[in-house]
């Protein structure tokens, strides 16, 4: 169920702006505030002429650090009283030679910077500096510079979301240039301590993407500093942060600002792409004439020819766009589409002015000549790692795309948009980039070094250099193994974790992790233009798994998963033999190959299919298309109610009746051992409807084994997020349809649920909330004399009540797997490592409570593999394979409603080089009893 009502879309307001925001805009439409060149504001007093003449020189001057930058001895961001460091015996990412370069030995850092890399005694540093130098062993621990975030939102929009902080988007018009993020940086967001225990030191804070020229965006460190100020967390702030227009004296600072093209500002201003790219050019057009005024003024005034000169031809509105056309400024392009780079191409050619990344740049992967047509140096492309086809413009996006950039020779960097990705998270980004085919080398450095350049900042941050600002992460592994956690961060040379608990990771972690080949894959959905056919293959015949390592399957016992095959103690690998998608032999099979399909798993697994929930799966193709959803059923508590046709108060709508198969995302999810889902009809009110299960290879309903299971469980959800009715209004409607259930169709399914025969899954997320449902269960109980099945999803504050829900028997569904405050009602999470030694998942499971993971969005039911295993690294290792297999399949399916777990996650999924759990290996085939068949991927 997703949750987008009024004011409360979580956690896709950036991405989608919200209805709110769209409502608001009609308002606001006309407004475009339109300047002829004519309109120029004359300063108060009339300058010198020496100010004039070396106003004039300064219009020449290169944005960029001072020329003596280095000879810096102090960061003019240290903080008096930071305490020398000498971090011992790391392992070094240090960027340089192409990010190639791992350099084992010692850093040495002080006031803010890095003072040396090399092999240094202890001994003799410690006489220099005395008891005051801190030495950490970091026992041959990878250390890489701090992660840079080119895309964030964070401070603008800060965490938990609240409508009085809600600074992101201004809705004023389609071109802002004079706007400045600076403004709108909240030194309160909660999502700073959780962004840096990823290992996040700096971010570039752009406006949202609302208007086409959204305004200026700053860089921060996003520690807090002694002052607690915003400005004081600016990174290189511009002459701006102090005065409308700059001071001559003084050399400038790059400037970065934020234009968008394509759907957003169109939804947002109800233009069409015409218009966006005519409002673009027009004040591209205004910027171009207050410049050639300037110019033609300055080029009379070096002359000394000041007779009827008047004043310096200066527009605040224009100033920053001005400053774009000398290339002073990074100017950053949310941009999805081809014919939405061919507009920027164009302008930027028309009007001279270069670009410094394209953000989002979904189909740039397919137009890597026209990118490179783009004014002055190629742009780079900030993008995601499959987070895809939320919207139209984004439907082709490929987790290729990366890969491809790069073979293309164009800079790839990886964002978050946070918080529409938690940024904490970004080096997962670069993880799944890597995992697809990204060479190792630029994997990092699309998450340190390339961004620091892009954006302006590589002469400080972004490398290990003596001499760079002393922004470091030592890490508990390799960066590209998944799970990788910092155990300490540092910015400007101050430690950032005070207390850090850190997971001890398996030996294999500190290298580079092995990756499947997907040559095959990159080259197809080029020439596919970005859709190859995910439709899977049945095998004509019997299939043979060779060099099997382990076999893992739903017991028949129901209890769980259990191992059926493991590799003999001498290493000799297994063989299975399936013939019309039942497993007849496993071990050592004699078997007639030359009539069978041969399929060499190298050592490879054969585990159960996973299970998705949480998303709109099944029910939607393009999040941000109505016309290709289901769509959200009526809102019991709406002042118009469920019409009386469908039953008025006593209707209910099955989700089985709305079912999409061989969406494309069902597809990827499907190729990434995710074979089944489950899905609630989509609501925005507290009564959702019955679920369904169904499989995610069918090509259609009617097709054998499609639908798993008809009606699965009641679904609802009680939220604070849903501004109203109030909370106990939605409790009431509760406890009035299980105990007194008004008539019509729903009246079966209310008494199936207190009959305890089908789970009532209830999305709810603050303690509270959850309280209140435990109470509301018993109550029931006593009045119904039985047990009734009840499963929390969502559940970011669950945690809190472990020992209540333990004692209750009610199971939860995490989702996300990772929690993130993104409301006020889940913001009391429990981080995990390194804030934290527990996690939701260690505390369910020492209170005895089944847990199963969810995802929220569509494109993310693929990476459920991720999660459950990720999940099981923060636990410590203490889970046995078994058990985190559970965590995203039989746990699910259990708690969600199925009759049978077996029959509910009939499918097995045989992988290639290594288990399902890791990144070393590839699905390469389902094996499905319930459709008679094995799928080759
Ligand atoms: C530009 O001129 C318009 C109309 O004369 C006026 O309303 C506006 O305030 C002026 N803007 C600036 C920045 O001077
Ligand atoms: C940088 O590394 C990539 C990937 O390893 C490689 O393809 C590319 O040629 C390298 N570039 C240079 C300039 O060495
Ligand atoms: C802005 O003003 C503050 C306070 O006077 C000063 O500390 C800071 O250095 C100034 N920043 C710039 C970029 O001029
Ligand atoms: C990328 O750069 C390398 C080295 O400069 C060059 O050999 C290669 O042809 C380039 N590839 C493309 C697709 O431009
Ligand atoms: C969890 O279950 C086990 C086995 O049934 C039991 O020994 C243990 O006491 C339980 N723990 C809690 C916290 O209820
Ligand atoms: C793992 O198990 C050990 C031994 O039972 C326990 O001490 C430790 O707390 C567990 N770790 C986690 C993270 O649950």
């Amino acid at each position: 169920m997703k949750r987008v009502s009024l004011g409360a879309a979580r956690p896709n307001r950036w991405r989608l702006l919200g209805p709110a925001t769209v409502l608001l805009c009609l308002l606001s439409y006309a407004y475009y505030p339109h300047l002829g060149p004519s309109n120029f504001s004359a300063r108060s007093q009339t300058p010198s002429r020496s100010s004039v003449v070396s106003r004039c020189h300064a219009l020449r001057l290169e944005a960029g650090p001072p020329e003596d930058f280095h000879d810096r001895t102090e960061s003019d961001r240290f903080e008096p009283g930071t305490k020398p460091h000498l971090i011992q015996n790391a392992k070094l990412w240090t960027g340089r030679h192409n990010g190639t370069e791992i350099f084992s030995g010692d850093i040495l850092i002080d006031k803010g910077l890095i003072k040396g890399v090399g092999h240094f005694g202890s001994a003799k540093l410690q006489k220099t500096y005395g008891s005051e130098l801190v030495v950490i062993d970091a026992k041959n621990a990878w250390v890489t510079p701090g992660i840079v975030d080119i895309h964030s939102h964070i401070a603008i929009g800060p965490s938990p979301s609240l409508d009085g902080a809600n600074d992101g988007n201004s809705l004023k018009g389609t071109i802002q240039p004079w706007l400045r993020s600076l403004d709108a940086l909240h030194t309160n967001d909660a999502a700073y301590a959780l962004s840096i225990a990823g290992g996040v030191t700096t971010a570039l804070i752009l406006p949202g993407s609302a208007n086409a020229i959204g305004g200026q965006a700053f860089v921060m460190k996003l520690r807090r500093t002694v002052e607690r100020s915003s400005t004081s967390m600016v990174l290189e702030p511009p002459y701006t942060v102090n005065s409308s227009f700059p001071d001559p004296t003084r050399p400038p600072r790059w400037r970065h600002m934020k234009h968008a093209c394509g759907e957003n500002p169109s939804r947002v201003y109800q233009n069409t792409r015409m218009d966006t790219i005519y409002a673009f050019r027009d004040a591209y057009n205004t910027a171009s004439q207050i410049k050639k005024q300037q110019d033609e003024y300055c080029s009379k005034a070096l002359a000394n020819e000041w007779e009827g000169l008047g004043d310096f031809p200066e527009n605040l509105q224009w100033e920053a766009l001005v400053d774009v056309l000398r290339g002073r400024v990074k100017v950053q392009i949310h941009c999805y589409e081809a014919v939405d780079f061919d507009g920027i191409v164009r302008l930027s050619n028309e009007f001279k002015f270069p670009v410094s990344a394209f953000h989002h740049a979904a189909e740039a992967y397919l137009v890597p000549d026209l990118i490179k047509k783009t004014w002055g140096p190629t742009p780079a492309l900030a993008i995601f790692a499959t987070n895809a086809r939320y919207k139209r413009e984004g439907y082709r996006a490929s987790e290729y795309a990366a890969r491809i950039l790069a073979d293309n020779n164009l800079t790839v960097i990886m964002k978050s948009d946070h918080p529409v990705m938690d940024s904490r998270y970004l080096l997962y980004e670069a993880q799944q980039a890597h995992f697809y085919g990204l060479p190792d080398n630029l994997a990092i450095a699309a998450v340190t070094k390339s961004p620091a350049e892009v954006m302006g900042m590589g002469h400080r941050i972004g490398e290990i250099k003596e001499g760079w600002d002393a922004d470091l992460v030592i890490w508990d592994s390799h960066p590209l193994a998944l799970g990788a956690t910092p155990v300490q961060v540092f910015i400007d040379g101050i430690p950032q974790l005070s207390n850090p608990h850190a997971v001890e990771k398996p030996a294999t972690f500190q290298q580079t992790p092995p990756v499947p080949n997907f040559d095959r894959e990159a080259q197809e959905v080029l020439e596919f233009d970005g859709l190859p056919p995910l439709e899977p293959t049945p095998a004509k015949s019997a299939v043979v798994f060779m060099n099997v390592k382990s076999v893992f399957a739903p017991s028949a016992s129901e209890s769980g998963i259990e191992q059926l095959f493991s590799v003999t103690n001498d290493g000799a690998l297994g063989t299975v033999v399936v013939e019309d998608g039942v497993i007849t032999c496993v071990g050592v099979c004699s078997m007639n190959l030359a009539e069978a399909t041969v399929v060499d798993l190298e050592a490879g697994s054969i585990s159960p299919g996973l299970v998705s929930f949480g998303s709109p799966l099944g029910l939607e193709h393009i999040q941000g298309e109505p016309s290709t959803f289901d769509g959200p059923v009526y809102d019991f508590l709406s002042p118009n109610g469920v019409p009386a046709i469908l039953g008025g108060d006593g209707a209910i709508i099955r989700a089985v009746d709305g079912l999409l198969f061989q969406t494309r995302d069902a597809l990827h999810a499907y190729r990434a051992g995710v074979t089944s889902a489950i899905v609630a009809p989509t609501s925005y009110g507290v009564l959702s409807g019955l679920g369904v299960a169904f499989s995610l290879g069918a090509a259609h309903k009617l097709q054998r084994g499609a639908v798993l299971q008809e009606v699965t469980a009641v679904h609802m959800a009680v939220l604070q997020s849903f501004s109203s009715p109030s909370v106990s209004t939605q409790i009431a409607l509760l406890r009035k349809v299980l105990l007194r259930p008004v008539d019509g169709p729903s009246k079966e399914w209310f008494e199936k649920v207190t009959n305890g025969e089908i789970p009532l899954v209830v999305e709810a997320h603050s303690a509270d909330i959850i309280a209140t449902l435990i109470l509301l269960k018993k109550e029931v109980e006593r009045a119904k004399g039985r047990t009734i099945q009840l499963t929390i999803t969502g559940a970011a504050e669950a945690h809190l009540l472990a020992r209540e829900l333990g004692e209750a028997g009610v199971g939860v569904i995490l989702n996300p797997a990772r929690s993130f405050p993104y409301q006020w009602e889940d913001r009391r999470i429990l981080p995990g490592p390194p804030l934290t030694a527990d996690t939701p998942i260690s505390t369910f499971l020492a209170h005895n409570v089944t847990v199963g993971v969810g995802v929220l969005e569509i494109w993310d039911a693929r990476n459920v593999r991720f999660d459950i295993a990720w999940a099981s690294y923060a636990v410590g290792g203490n889970m046995t394979e078994a058990e985190v297999l559970a965590l995203g399949s039989t746990n699910v399916a259990k708690l969600l409603g199925a009759k049978s777990a077996r029959k509910f996650t009939p499918d097995l999924v045989a992988t290639r080089g290594g288990d399902l759990l890791s990144f070393n290996s590839k699905v390469v085939g389902v094996i499905s009893a319930e459709r008679g068949l094995v799928d080759l991927l």
